[in-house]
């Protein structure tokens, strides 16, 4: 493929943050998870025993949440709310029934993605915060027994929407070809914005003036 037909999609610092982030995300769900039911508990051999889970999994949440509200920052100006949104919107129907020639053209993220990201920024923010209340022996000292227990449920509540959240994520980037490689390698095909994106080339022009 020429190279004039290909298009920045993702720059190389936000392609090793998100990577980043899918990695930790890996260890801290698997650990976290494995605290919340019994049965569960097998998965915090991820990080080596479950007692080593218990101490590292606030570690690798830290990591993971703050390289996440970095990449918040650098893609937020691409998932405001615009007019073709609401459009968009309104053909959920034919977005589920793969009915491509009726979607109304989406710009550089669709609506569903702009949903999603304000669900990431929720869930960032929640986890974090609740995460810090929560940390014994560090933080936990510091707050009463209520607000403990609040903290918990929230945190254990911003896990499970996260955890469907990312189901979803990651099913939409494996449904629509060719966005997992431009979150590899950062370059996409003209004619793949072109079918997915494409008022993602009228925002490029606009950004060059
Ligand atoms: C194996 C797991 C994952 C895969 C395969 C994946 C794949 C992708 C792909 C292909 C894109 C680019 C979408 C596009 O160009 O339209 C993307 C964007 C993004 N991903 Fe992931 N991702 C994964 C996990 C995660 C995790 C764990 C998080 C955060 C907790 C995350 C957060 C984001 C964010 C914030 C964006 C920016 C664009 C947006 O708002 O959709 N991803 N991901």
């Amino acid at each position: 493929m020429q190279k004039s037909s290909m298009i920045v999609r993702h720059r190389l610092f936000d392609r090793l943050c998100h990577w980043f982030i899918v990695v930790t995300a890996f260890f801290t769900i698997l650990s976290g998870f494995s605290f919340l039911y019994p049965s569960f508990q097998w998965m915090g051999a991820v990080l080596g025993s479950p007692q080593l889970a218990r101490v590292l999994h606030p570690f690798t949440g830290v990591l993971m949440c703050f390289t996440w509200m970095l990449l918040l920052i650098r893609y937020y100006k691409h998932n405001k709310f615009q007019k073709q949104d609401a459009a968009w919107m309104a053909h959920m129907k034919d977005v589920m029934l793969d009915n491509e020639d009726k979607i109304p053209p989406a710009g550089h993220y669709n609506a569903g993605q702009k949903m999603l990201f304000r669900m990431f920024i929720l869930t960032s923010v929640v986890l974090t915060v609740t995460g810090f209340i929560m940390w014994q022996p560090y933080f936990a000292p510091h707050f009463s027994p209520e607000v403990v227990q609040w903290a918990i449920f929230f945190h254990a509540l911003c896990a499970i929407v996260l955890l469907l959240g990312l189901i979803v994520h990651v099913w939409m980037a494996t449904w629509i070809e060719g966005s997992i490689a431009g979150m590899l390698y950062g370059k996409v095909s003209r004619a793949w914005v072109r079918k997915h994106h494409p008022l993602m080339l009228d925002e490029s022009e606009q950004e060059k003036h």
